[in-house]
């Protein structure tokens, strides 16, 4: 397999992006590799549904960084890591950050906060198995 330098790990705070942070972990210590955590706050989604306010932006970021702390803090210190923010739709913006970034390997959670259970891949990383350009890793 090609020298894994970067894995990005988007996270949204739910239960399976939680387990892509632990799996990710160990895979960045067997590769040695650098951890990218990337919190999406879907802004346009927000936008149809209320007047978006500097008060409501400055919640969804509150709550991004807390999402990404948490993800920072269960990394142990011999694994370089670092968070990134961004706004948009969550598919396509985890797409454009690895292929900028020239990410190695993408893990993610196969469903995230949606309420619809029972199908086995959200729309987010379903999306991004679909159409990355390196390899995908989906926890479920
Ligand atoms: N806003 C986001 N920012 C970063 N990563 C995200 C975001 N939303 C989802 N993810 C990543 O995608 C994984 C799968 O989540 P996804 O959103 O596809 O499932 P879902 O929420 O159950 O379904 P849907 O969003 O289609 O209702 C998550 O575990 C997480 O790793
Ligand atoms: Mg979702």
């Amino acid at each position: 397999m090609d020298d894994i330098k970067t894995i990005l790990v988007p996270v949204d705070g739910s239960e399976g992006s939680n387990k892509a942070v632990d799996f990710a972990i160990t895979l960045a210590q067997a590769y040695k590799a650098k951890l990218e955590f990337l919190y999406i706050a879907n802004i346009n989604q927000m936008a149809i549904n209320a007047c978006l306010s500097d008060a409501i932006l400055d919640a969804v970021t509150k709550a991004g960084d807390a999402i990404l702390d948490k993800a920072l803090a269960e990394v142990p210190h011999d694994v370089p890591a670092e968070a990134f923010s961004e706004t948009g739709s969550p598919s396509v913006t985890i797409l454009e950050f690895a292929e900028e970034n020239k990410n190695n390997m993408i893990v993610m959670g196969s469903r995230g906060l949606g309420v619809v259970k029972g199908v086995l891949l959200g729309s987010v990383s379903q999306y991004v198995v679909e159409n990355a350009k390196c390899p995908v890793v989906i926890i479920k």
